[in-house]
């Protein structure tokens, strides 16, 4: 089993130690350095059909979900295009608003979960057409949507997702400068540097997998905590979120994301010197905002643990604990951000002596309803 496993404690740090690896197969043969063009070749729809859809749902379950509320992000800045993003089995039973103009993008590793798949059923009924962001090739999802673009992860056994998300991720960003260049929204020459910085991001996460011993020491300190907070803003919200789903998935401790804007109508109310607050908080616009919702909470003497881009440390001022990730694009960062939350969880899960590969009441893939 050790063996299986690549000489690691756990698949799931084997699995968050090969992002490096399977973002670059998900990347490679689809952009190349200095060119603008982006090949998916299971799309199955060409700049025509692309130009023709007025709205898109982003649907899927669990971390999945997460990589759709990222996705929102990504479409909306380079395609200029309206993106909902739903849960499988709220849009299911919700009589969504879908026509021959709405493209429904199912994101799911498994391609088995039977409300992603319900959810496609219910789209395509409508008219709509289905494309897949799947990592199992010719699972259900991928098999009845129109198109499918597979993520290569590579076989994910543990079942908190690490590669699989962080690879939605990139699948997303490949789309969004597809649907941007066949809309006329996203010119070739950000195009390409949109490329370039993408070609950056399988090293930039190895330097960030070097952090393992410092964020090993920071669970320690933060292990025996009832609760967490984890806060980011724009697209580091859904980042927030899937932190706090990892910490929950395999440590059981209960942890809440939020939009840091929103701390204010409700969880500062939690806020103590008991409970740790992690804060995302990458060089970009809302920066400054972020940071005053970070003052916030040491005012209350609250424990913050700060994920911030290198030589921007002394913005923050005086936090418990600091992690420091490389400089990347505002539209990357969430696939970089990914990376110090999935240690983090993985640490505390194991000082605490869970079962990390297989948490109690969870199935890696959920096939009934
Ligand atoms: C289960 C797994 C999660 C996963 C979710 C959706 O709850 O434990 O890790 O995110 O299903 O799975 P899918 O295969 O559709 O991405």
């Amino acid at each position: 089993l050790m063996a299986e496993k690549g000489g690691y404690r756990h698949f799931m740090l084997k699995e968050i130690y090969e992002q490096p690896r399977a973002i670059a197969d998900t990347v490679a043969s689809r952009v190349k350095d200095g060119h603008s063009d982006v090949y998916l070749e299971g799309l199955q729809l060409d700049d025509e059909q692309l130009r023709q859809f007025d709205r898109l749902y982003v649907v899927a379950c669990g971390t999945s979900w997460h990589a759709g509320l990222t996705g929102k992000f990504l479409i909306e800045k380079l395609a200029r295009v309206p993106v909902e993003v739903d849960i499988a089995s709220e849009f299911r039973y919700r009589d969504p608003l879908v026509t021959d103009r709405t493209l429904i993008i199912l994101i799911s590793q498994s391609g088995e979960t039977a409300d992603t798949l319900a959810a496609l059923r219910e789209a395509r009924g409508k008219g709509g057409k289905a494309l897949a962001i799947c990592n199992v090739v010719e699972s259900s999802i991928a098999r009845e949507s129109d198109g499918v673009i597979y993520t290569h992860a590579g076989p994910e056994i543990g079942v908190a997702s690490t590669k699989a998300f962080t690879t939605q991720l990139v699948a997303l960003y490949l789309l969004a400068l597809r649907l941007g260049r066949a809309r006329g929204t996203l010119d070739a020459q950000r195009c390409i540097e949109l490329t370039e910085a993408l070609l950056t991001l399988p090293r930039k996460i190895e330097e960030v997998l070097e952090l393992d011993e410092q964020i090993e020491a920071i669970a320690k300190t933060f292990m025996s905590a009832s609760d967490f907070l984890y806060l980011g803003r724009g697209n580091q919200y859904p980042i927030a979120l899937e932190g706090a789903l990892k910490l929950k998935e395999i440590s059981y401790i209960h942890a809440e994301g939020y939009p840091a804007g929103e701390m204010k109508h409700g969880p500062i109310a939690l806020i103590d010197e008991q409970l740790p607050v992690v804060f995302l908080c990458p060089r970009n616009e809302t920066l400054e905002k972020v940071v005053s919702n970070l003052e916030e909470v040491r005012a209350r003497d609250g424990r913050v643990i700060a994920v911030v881009t290198e030589g921007q440390e002394n913005l923050l001022g005086e936090v418990d604990a600091l992690i420091t990730v490389p400089d990347i694009i505002d539209e990357l960062a969430p696939v970089l951000m990914s990376i110090p939350m999935q240690l983090l969880a993985y640490h505390v899960a194991v000082f605490k002596g869970t079962d990390v590969d297989q948490p109690r009441n969870l199935a890696k893939s959920v096939t009934v309803e």
